[in-house]
């Protein structure tokens, strides 16, 4: 059953003749999200391969992959925080300090458009710029081969087979450095394909990580019940004439997947946001549409629709919502600590400026309205919360489950385990 007020009330004239009371939310702008509508990901042809699953969730955990032996993915995205960083900006290898806030990765999947400026246009072309980050992991691609050629060997070539015989490697080379420029263009290409892999494979293990059993969820499939408090905020939420923030946080995810300029920026920031991140997927050799996409048609109309759609300075994405009460920091800087005060200080202060920047402003002040009592705002949003995922999950798979998703038999595990 729907819950949407209209076709729950006009089963019968009496009933239709009140809808003219019928004032409560209009939970037509938000929908349950349901774990079979995972969009497909056909520029990976091993999203939903369960091998690729097993190998991705080896990789995320991996602390080797990183310059100093201490960085894993799961560092900053931390499973016991939604896979986010209760930390406002993480620091990476050799504790370099980083700029922005790491988020929490459950229902990555469910997006269009990845990073805060949207510079990631498949899930699979990501995980290389952490890995080469100087304030990240700070690899390179060639280290990474090398560890891929080495104790991940039989797990790689299991799910996308042979490796190449990647030549006299250097013992580490990334693009932009002189070793790098040494490789032949065939060890280039060899190299980068192993890191697309990386990607692909970390991609399947990320589609696992979902919250699609909310309160609100069960609630809207008509499953379970909102207390009064939670139905106020409900309104506020969505009505249009209050909050109104699904007119950007709504649909099924609860975001548009597009990009506002919420004003945050500090006067002295320079960040352009979203022009910055369209130019840097456009330019990425690992884009949906470029040598290493298993459907570059696919990828280019995805860029397409991209390139056409607004990318307002200062725009970063916005966030969706499930979770939002589990997390510790909030907004692209984390430097928000508490819900409330984010609903407080962002949404509740028409015309305050952030980025002295004149047009915006106008933007800025017809886009965000009051929205009303943040107590019941914030016992709506806490309808969010996720229920713990499997613990399987959340770690490190042993040598078993590793050789189980492979499909060995059990004596073919003592060798390959990373
Ligand atoms: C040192 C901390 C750190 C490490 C290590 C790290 N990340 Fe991140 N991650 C971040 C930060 C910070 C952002 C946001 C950066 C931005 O948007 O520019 C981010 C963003 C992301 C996003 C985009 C999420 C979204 O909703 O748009 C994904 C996916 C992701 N990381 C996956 C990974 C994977 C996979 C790894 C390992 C290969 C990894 N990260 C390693 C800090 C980290
Ligand atoms: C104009 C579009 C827009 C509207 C309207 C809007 N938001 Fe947002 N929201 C965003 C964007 C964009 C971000 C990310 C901002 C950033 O950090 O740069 C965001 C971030 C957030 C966050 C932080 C989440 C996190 O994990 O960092 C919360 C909470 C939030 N919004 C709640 C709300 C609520 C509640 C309302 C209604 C009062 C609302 N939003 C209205 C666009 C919008």
């Amino acid at each position: 059953m729907s819950r949407n007020c209209l076709p729950a009330l006009c089963v019968a004239l009496p009933a239709c003749l009140a809808l003219a009371a019928c004032d409560g939310p209009d939970f037509s702008r938000i929908a349950p999200l349901e774990a079979g509508a995972l969009p497909a990901s056909p520029t990976n042809a091993h999203a939903d391969d369960p091998k690729a699953a097993a190998l991705g969730q080896a990789l995320f955990f991996d602390a080797d992959l990183s310059a100093d032996g201490q960085v894993a993915c799961a560092t900053c995205h931390q499973p016991e925080h939604g896979f986010g960083d209760p930390r406002p900006t993480s620091p990476g290898a050799f504790d370099r300090p980083g700029s922005l806030h790491a988020p929490g990765l459950l229902n990555v999947a469910f997006q269009r458009v990845w990073m805060w400026n949207g510079r990631v246009d498949h899930l699979w072309s990501q995980p290389i710029q952490a890995l080469e980050h100087p304030a990240e992991h700070d690899f390179t691609r060639v280290e990474l081969a090398h560890r891929i050629a080495g104790p991940y060997r039989p797990y790689y070539e299991s799910v996308f087979g042979p490796l190449p015989d990647l030549g006299d490697l250097p013992p580490r080379a990334k693009p932009g450095d002189d070793a790098w420029a040494a490789l032949s263009a065939a060890q280039r290409d060899a190299i980068d394909r192993v890191a697309a892999n990386v990607g692909k494979a970390i991609e399947a293990y990320e589609r696992k990580l979902l919250c699609t059993d909310t309160r609100l969820d069960r609630y809207l499939r008509g499953e379970g019940e909102l207390t009064a408090l939670e139905l106020q905020g409900a309104a506020q939420f969505l009505d249009r004439d209050q909050g109104d923030c699904a007119r950007c946080h709504g649909g099924a995810t609860l975001s548009d997947g597009a990009f506002h300029n919420l004003g945050l920026e500090r006067a002295d920031s320079d960040e352009l946001g979203r022009p910055a991140g369209l130019q840097a997927l456009v330019d990425d050799p690992f884009n949906g549409e470029g040598d290493y996409s298993d459907d570059p048609t696919a990828g280019r109309q995805r860029i397409e629709a991209m390139v056409l759609a607004e990318a307002p300075l200062g725009g970063f994405r916005t966030v969706p919502l499930r979770g939002v009460a589990q997390r510790a920091v909030f907004g692209h800087r984390g430097d928000t600590d508490r819900l409330r005060t984010w609903i407080t200080t962002v949404y509740r202060r028409r015309g305050r400026r952030g980025r002295g920047d004149g047009d915006l402003l106008g933007q800025r002040s017809s886009l965000i309205r009051d929205p009303g009592n943040p107590t019941a705002l914030v016992a709506f949003l806490q309808t969010l919360s996720c229920p713990p995922l499997p613990e399987a999950l959340t770690r490190a798979p042993t040598a078993t489950e590793l050789a189980e998703a492979m499909a060995w038999d059990a004596a073919a595990t003592v060798e390959g385990q990373p």
